[in-house]
């Protein structure tokens, strides 16, 4: 008698496998997101393989040609090319996440005309949207129709068979979430779903030789909505990310078999699309004009380059029994570490006051190298007097109140002179490697070995801290 199927429950965020059905997620914590999926995997009836041979796969040594040169095609525009590690790789598979609305399906019919322009076959499939949208969004950006093909379908099925005759060089597939594998017993958008309309796409893109975009959503937690099984699958992965009340839009690789990572492309949203903003130092300073307490400018490495942003803090007197620490755009465990030390080792105290730190702009900064720039930030906002404005600050700081150097400090130390900056704060360890020669002709370099030495340089009326009293109980054995 043939054994009955049992059910799986998936978890829709992330995707974990449970054979019981449970409330909470116990991978991701989420509460109420498992849904029932049938039971595909079966076990092979033995455990070896058996004496039947399989076919051949061709052995290619390292530097044979064949293997090591991927081609590629360049849009036209600067740093969408240089995210994607030097232009598009032909027959690869891209996946695009961002928040829906952010300008995802915008950024993704730019990209479609350059590459149309620039020679390639271009076919733009929508699940979400009907011709008529598509083609009023492409006549506002200014985009002849002519050279991209569009298609609206969710049936993975009509798509693929389309896409075999039409035989383009570029698909964007537009949104994973959306389209429907009539093969997979389970709902649109659900992570057996998603996974298996992925891992068709890729095929399709290895075997077709065409290079396939994919959208996908993110969750409110910034995960890809059905989920971490789809990244693996795929080449490059790229977020869009911003903040909805500011223009700027800012591209991210976070993984890419042919580049660097972490390399950024900036955006402006205009009522004419995404514009590229080739200088982000530039517009993420742009609104600093005076000297303010509490502003603070941090040099940062995004992939390959330097881009300066302005931290701002503001500390005010609380009225709640816990004052608030409000963070955006940066991390909020490495906000109370800093103000730990500040308070431990600089005798700075913040207690009875409510903290708010921000990034302008609506940039996210994960490196710890920002820390420097967030302790000068904190203390000038404390001590309410400006920071000097023609300063930048970077470094790691340790809990002992130490400071570490932090990893491309020449290339900081570049982008900070040109632009126009006069004055670095910097670790006393931080090795430049310009240092003899004259390549910093405008720039004075401040080094700091400790967090102390930054108070007495920004605040040198403050108190020197006093050792702190303790009483030493001898214990009887
Ligand atoms: P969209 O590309 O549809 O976002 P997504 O595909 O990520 O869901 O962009 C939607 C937003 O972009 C919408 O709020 C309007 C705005 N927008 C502009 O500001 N200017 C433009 O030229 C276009 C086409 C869109
Ligand atoms: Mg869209």
């Amino acid at each position: 008698m043939a054994k009955k199927a049992t059910p799986l429950y998936l978890c829709q965020t992330c995707g974990q496998v449970h054979k019981k059905w449970v409330g909470k997620c116990d991978e991701c914590g989420e509460w109420n997101t498992l849904t029932e999926e049938k039971n595909t995997f079966s076990a092979p009836s033995n455990s070896s393989l058996g004496a039947e041979q399989g076919q051949k796969i061709a052995l290619n040594y390292l530097d044979d040609r064949v293997v090591s040169h991927a081609k590629r095609a360049c849009s036209g525009m600067q740093d969408v090319d240089r995210v994607l590690g030097g232009g598009l790789t032909l027959s690869s598979a891209v996946l695009l996440g961002g928040d829906p609305g952010i300008g995802k399906s915008t950024l993704l019919l730019q990209i479609a005309a350059r590459f149309a322009e620039s020679g390639l076959r271009v076919v733009y499939i929508s699940g979400e949207e009907a011709k008529t949208q598509i083609t009023n969004r492409a006549e506002r950006l200014h985009i002849s129709h002519k050279r991209v093909q569009i298609g609206c379908d969710t049936n993975l099925r009509n798509i693929l068979t389309t896409l075999k005759h039409a035989n383009p060089d570029l698909v964007i597939i537009d949104s994973i979430q959306t389209l429907w594998a009539d093969h997979i017993d389970s709902t649109p958008g659900s992570v057996t779903q998603v996974r298996a309309i992925c891992q068709e796409l890729v095929r399709f893109a290895k075997t077709q030789e065409t290079t396939v975009i994919l959208v996908g959503h993110v969750t409110k937690e910034g995960h890809l909505a059905g989920p971490r099984t789809v990244e693996h699958m795929v080449d490059t992965v790229m977020y869009f990310e911003g903040e909805r009340g500011h223009q700027f839009r800012v591209l991210r690789s976070v993984k890419n078999r042919f580049g660097p990572t972490n390399e950024i492309a900036v955006f402006e949203m205009t009522g004419m699309g995404l514009q590229e903003i080739l200088n982000p130092s530039a517009l993420f300073l742009s609104e600093r004009s005076k000297p303010t307490p509490g502003s603070v400018v941090f040099a940062g490495i995004e992939g390959t380059r330097s881009v300066l942003a302005e931290i701002q803090a503001l500390v005010a007197p609380s009225s709640f029994a816990a004052p608030k620490r409000t963070v955006v755009g940066l991390d909020s465990g490495r906000l109370s570490m800093i103000i730990a030390v500040l308070e431990a080792r600089c005798n700075i105290s913040f207690v009875g006051l409510d903290v708010y730190l921000n990034v302008a702009g609506g940039r996210r900064i994960q490196e710890p190298a920002a820390d420097l720039a967030v302790a000068a930030a904190l203390l000038s906002a404390q001590i309410d007097k400006p920071f000097p404005i023609n300063g930048v600050a970077f470094g790691e700081i340790s809990l002992s109140g130490n400071l570490r150097a932090a990893n491309q400090t020449d290339h900081r130390l570049k982008e900070t002179e040109r632009m126009g900056f006069t004055q670095a704060f910097i670790p006393a360890q931080a090795t430049v490697a310009s240092e003899q020669s004259t390549a910093y002709q405008d720039l004075t370099l401040i080094k700091i070995e400790t967090l102390r030495d930054l108070v007495t340089i920004i605040h040198p009326s403050a108190k020197k801290q006093s050792k702190p009293k303790t009483e030493c109980t001898v214990l009887q054995p």
